[in-house]
């Protein structure tokens, strides 16, 4: 019996991948590699001595993902796969509407073919908008401001729907507030195309030497220091509270939704100086007007998932800074350098 992950070699994928193999389960990875490189899952099974199947497969290719259900006995499903950056969003909606929404109504009509009704989804904090105060319970009311958000909620009221018609189906929704850090042995972590769109991978590229200086969205928030605060949450704790909504999955039927942040809510300027001081560099900013879309304050409250789940976040603003540092110093170029070889060396 297998734990299928998809979106596995992605950055919360692959650590969870690392949490689940360590745990003792045997893993399944179906990717497209649009947002990852193959070289992730290979570091998966070196960090953990353990190897797995993985499928380069799209989830929208629903023949070639029924191959993956008929090949295998899947127990339950972590469904990482997704687009998700909320700019790129806006200006092709059509492909995150298709990828998101479609991709997941194919992977839940073949869980449903092959009796997999287990399922623990990769939700987003985005499903809260602006809102009205903090911390956020997960009874907040829920708009989203980007079509990305809007495939989050689409796909939670889908899912809904879904159990509504078979109370046989037992589902997650996670909705993950910041995650940043990175394995602490360096070896796999955050590897984003082009330019950071979020702080920390920003922040680490400025720390390599790769930009000059961070540009600080806005510092006349109404928060302490003016600059957005946010609920960064390690993605080792997050990966843990897949494994922990995985248990509870698997031992109910039913649907919950639940906040995975730590319940602080740290500013921007707050992650600089914690960067600065473990890493004992200097992180060059300048102040600039505020992002389209951002709010001021956003971070969760964690009850639920600390009573529910048994989970709490444990790790701290420095071990994330600390980590998140390890990565991008030993892998200035992410996962490139090391995917050349590799092809090299099949050749
Ligand atoms: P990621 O891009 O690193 O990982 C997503 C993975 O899914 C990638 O490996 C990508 O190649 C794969 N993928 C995308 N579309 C696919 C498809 N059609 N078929 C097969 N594979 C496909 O992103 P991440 O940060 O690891 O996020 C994982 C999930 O968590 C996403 O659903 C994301 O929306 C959600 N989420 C992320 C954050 C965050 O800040 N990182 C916050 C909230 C929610
Ligand atoms: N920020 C800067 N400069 C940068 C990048 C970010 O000042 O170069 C600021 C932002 O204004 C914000 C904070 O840093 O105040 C965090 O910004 P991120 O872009 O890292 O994260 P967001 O909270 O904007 O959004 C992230 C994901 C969304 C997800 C949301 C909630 O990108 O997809 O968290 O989970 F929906």
């Amino acid at each position: 019996m297998a734990i299928l992950v998809t979106g596995g070699a992605g950055y919360i994928g692959s650590h969870t991948c690392v949490e689940l193999l360590n745990s003792g389960y045997e893993i399944i990875v179906v990717d497209n590699f649009s947002n990852s490189k193959p070289e992730a899952l290979k570091r998966v099974s070196e960090l953990t001595k353990k190897s797995f199947i993985s499928y380069e497969v799209d989830l929208l290719d629903h023949i070639a993902l029924e191959n993956v259900f008929r090949e295998n006995h899947i127990e339950a499903v972590i469904h990482f796969a997704g687009l998700k950056a909320v700019g790129e969003s806006v200006e092709i909606p059509l492909r995150y509407y298709h990828n998101n929404i479609t991709g997941t109504v194919l992977l839940c009509e073949l869980m449903q073919k092959y009796n997999v009704k287990n399922l623990v989804f990769s939700s987003s904090a985005t499903v809260y908008g602006t809102p009205k105060y903090v911390p956020i319970t997960e009874d907040f009311s829920l708009q989203t401001t980007n079509p990305y958000g809007r495939t989050k909620l689409m796909i939670e009221e889908i899912l809904g729907d879904l159990h509504l018609s078979d109370n046989n189906w037992s589902i997650a929704l996670l909705r993950y507030f910041n995650p940043i850090g990175a394995h602490e042995s360096g070896r796999i972590g955050e590897d984003p195309n082009g330019i950071p769109n979020n702080l920390m991978p920003y922040i680490t590229q400025v720390a390599i030497g790769k930009r000059e200086h961070l540009n600080i969205f806005g510092n006349d928030y109404d928060t302490h220091d003016g600059t957005g605060v946010r609920d960064y949450i390690h993605v080792i704790d997050l990966a843990k509270g897949h494994l922990k909504a995985l248990e509870k999955v698997m031992n109910r039927t039913g649907i919950d939704t639940f906040n995975l942040g730590t319940g602080i809510g740290y500013s921007v300027l707050d992650v600089v100086k914690s960067y600065e001081k473990v890493t004992s560099q200097k992180i060059p900013y300048k102040i600039t007007q505020r992002r389209s879309g951002d709010i001021g304050k956003c971070y969760a409250d964690t009850t639920k998932a600390n009573k529910e789940l048994g989970w709490k976040a444990i790790k701290n603003l420095e071990d994330m800074c600390q980590d998140s540092w390890r990565w991008q110093k030993n892998n200035p170029d992410g996962y490139t350098e090391e995917i050349k070889e590799l092809v090299e060396n099949h050749n």
